[in-house]
């Protein structure tokens, strides 16, 4: 399976980050790492991966999952939150994925996460799209609630929070990385149509999996069809 646009996007920063290096592995910093979804495949591709979460479950399962790929020597597991990350400027990427949706405070995170980045360096965010999950509400015959979502977040540039879980909008999500001086290189979607095509029509269909790896592909860049994707992936850089 061809890789998605987020994973396009980290190939290519990380690929440049080791010719910077002369080959030495990248430093990537994962803040809100979880039970390491991203950290474990970056280990497993060379970089040196630390994570920073507080959950002590997610790290266990972190650990196992390192260890069974191989990879524990270039996993490093640190308990500890965004908002008091004291991490010194020295990564090449930084990743809050999934993570601002749950931060207490979005601009002390995003500021911690820039922080981190070396100069020159990249800060990549995910976060959960506000305006996707109104259609699938939506689409799920869940009117009132969609219609609800849409109201609340009308002028919240930091995010419109619902049941504890932000989201985020593409002008929203923009200006609060701006905000904390970051440069922002790119802004695209993840996951556009994949949430959305049965799974009936991979199954019966050979190519079809390809054909919608592909589809997501091109849509990933495309506005209107970005703007309403699952996810919003910033790649933000920090000035040398
Ligand atoms: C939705 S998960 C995302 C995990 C992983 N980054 C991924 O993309 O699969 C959010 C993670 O953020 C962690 N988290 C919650 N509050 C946090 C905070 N203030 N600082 C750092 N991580 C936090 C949670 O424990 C959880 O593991």
């Amino acid at each position: 399976m061809r890789p998605d646009a987020v994973h396009r996007v980290l190939d290519a920063e990380l690929a440049a980050a080791r010719e910077r290096r002369g080959g030495e592995p990248p430093r990537v910093l994962d803040v809100g790492g979880g039970s390491g979804v991203w950290a474990v495949p970056l280990a497993v591709a060379g970089c040196a991966v630390t994570v920073v979460e507080p959950s002590p479950n997610a790290l266990a399962t972190l650990h196992r999952r390192a260890a069974e790929a191989g990879v524990l020597d270039r996993v490093t597991a640190v308990q500890g939150d965004a908002d008091a990350l004291d991490a010194d400027a020295s990564a090449d990427l930084v990743l809050g994925h999934g993570l601002l949706e749950v931060v207490d405070d979005v601009k002390v995170a995003l500021a911690a996460l820039a922080r981190a980045a070396a100069p020159g360096g990249a800060v990549s965010v995910l976060v959960a799209n506000r305006f996707a999950a109104v259609l699938h509400r939506a689409i799920a015959g869940r009117l009132v609630d969609a219609r609800r979502l849409l109201d609340d977040g009308a002028g919240q540039p930091a995010g419109v929070r619902e049941q504890g879980q932000r989201r985020f909008d593409v002008a929203g999500l923009e200006a609060a990385v701006r905000a904390v001086g970051l440069e922002v290189e790119l802004l695209q979607g993840h996951g556009v149509v994949s949430d959305l095509v049965p799974g009936a029509v991979l199954e019966g269909n050979p190519g079809a999996a390809e054909a919608l790896a592909e589809l997501e592909l091109a849509a990933a860049s495309l506005s209107p069809l970005r703007d309403v994707a699952a996810r919003l992936h910033v790649l933000a850089r920090r000035p040398a």
